[in-house]
């Protein structure tokens, strides 16, 4: 499965802020924000990625990111000038997903709990129809909203509801068959212009073939896109960083970890910083940080 992180749009919400920086790039504690979607698509063992950003902000994408060898995987850059919604992202990457089953990680998601991986390599398995994520939210008119049924299976789904049928937020991750480019295709802009990743949903839902993973309650999953919440998921992320003495979103340990990179691939990354990440890096490897 191919996966694209969608890190464009205009950050407009975080303005001054982003007026000169992407917000993907922002840091969350000490990582950029988009480690978190990269280390979401690895962690389901997608290898081949699809980076979508601003003409912009490309350059400094490809500073950050490069090409992915580093970390055993392979990057591609394309550029979304307008924000004309998150299904854009499958008409962006048509080539690049090849007829295949592909996934979205949205560039502001972060995701962390013991279990995730498991649910996202069954999720990356889909060879036909489609599987989102629903996490319970206190404010649900924010988010497209999926309203299930006593068993599990989705009932409805709405983009924004004024009035709410349940508080089960959709999140930033979706994962699809090959059919989504043009049923992507296909979608007209809603009313703020957008090609609504909620139509994609729901036309699964209607041909019968969504799955909707309901993240239990040991499973956090925070967007980044306002000025609490990028403070917020810093604090959280520093706090079980610091307590665990584990890191959360480490590119370089889940490479390693998932085979994609060797230890001397491992401790030449180690040995390129000079700060924390060194010694955590080095004593992955049982190594000293001298
Ligand atoms: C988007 C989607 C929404 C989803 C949310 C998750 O909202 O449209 O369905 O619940 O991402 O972060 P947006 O960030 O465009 O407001």
């Amino acid at each position: 499965m191919k996966g694209i992180v969608l890190a464009g749009g205009r950050g407009s919400r975080l303005y001054p802020v982003t007026r000169g920086v992407s917000k993907h790039l922002l840091p969350v504690y000490d990582k950029p924000l988009i480690y978190h979607p990269i280390s979401t698509l690895m962690l389901a063992g997608i290898r081949d990625m699809l980076i979508i950003t601003t003409g912009e902000y490309l350059d400094a994408y490809k500073a950050v990111l490069g090409d992915g060898a580093q970390w055993g995987v392979a990057f591609q850059y394309a550029v979304q000038d307008e924000p004309r919604g998150l299904a854009e992202a499958f008409i962006i990457g048509e080539a690049f997903i090849g007829g295949g089953a592909s996934a979205l990680a949205l560039g502001d998601n972060i995701f962390y709990g013991a279990g995730l991986t498991g649910q996202l390599q069954d999720a990356a398995a889909l060879t036909t129809g489609a599987c989102v994520f629903a996490h319970q939210v206190p404010d649900p008119h924010r988010f497209g909203i999926v309203e299930l049924s006593p068993d599990g299976a989705p009932v409805s789904i709405e983009e924004k509801p004024a009035e709410p049928r349940s508080n089960q937020a959709i999140t930033g991750l979706y994962f699809y068959d090959a059919d989504v480019v043009e049923i992507a295709k296909a979608i007209a802009p809603s009313t703020r212009g957008e090609v609504e990743i909620t139509c994609v949903n729901k036309v699964y839902l209607d041909r019968g073939d969504l799955s909707v993973t309901k993240l239990p309650r040991g499973t956090t999953w925070l967007d980044a896109g306002t000025f609490d919440s990028l403070l917020e998921a810093s604090h959280f992320v520093q706090a079980l960083e610091k307590r665990q003495g584990l890191k959360i979103a480490c590119v370089e340990e889940i490479a390693w970890r998932k085979g994609f990179i060797d230890d001397g691939a491992l401790e030449a990354l180690a040995r390129a910083y000079s700060n924390d990440y060194r010694t955590y890096l080095l004593a992955l490897l049982d190594k000293s940080a001298q």
